[in-house]
């Protein structure tokens, strides 16, 4: 099992989550971050802390494609463990519909 960030978490980006994981299993994107599956301890620490609550257990239906590109992108974007400053509009993109195919970007974020 394993904790997956999801949808809403695009172009809300608010990083609280970074920093209450006690293994340090966040990845940075441009404009979102994902889980590593094999590292996540499924402590569940990090789920409240999200106030776009982007993070759910891979126990709810209809993940897959979430669990698939949080395993994805963790290979290939920047490790991230410091919260920064969310992006200006995060409070506007609460909730907007289908940000995976209006919003995903792959390319990687800095990381820390
Ligand atoms: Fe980190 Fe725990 Fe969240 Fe997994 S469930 S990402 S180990 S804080
Ligand atoms: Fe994303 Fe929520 Fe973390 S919006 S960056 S999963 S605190």
């Amino acid at each position: 099992m394993t904790y997956v960030v999801t949808d809403n978490c695009i172009r809300c980006k608010y990083m609280d989550c970074v920093e209450v994981c006690p293994v340090d299993c966040f990845y940075e994107g441009e404009n979102m971050l994902v889980i590593h599956p094999d590292e996540c301890i499924d402590c569940g620490v990090c789920e409240p802390e999200c106030p776009a609550e982007a993070i759910k257990p891979d126990t709810e239906p209809a993940l897959d494609t979430w669990l698939k590109l949080n395993a994805d992108y963790a290979d290939k974007w920047p490790n991230i463990t410091v919260k920064r400053e969310a992006p200006a509009d995060a409070k506007a993109m609460d909730g907007v519909e289908g940000k995976l195919e209006k919003f995903f970007s792959p390319e990687p974020g800095q990381g820390d």
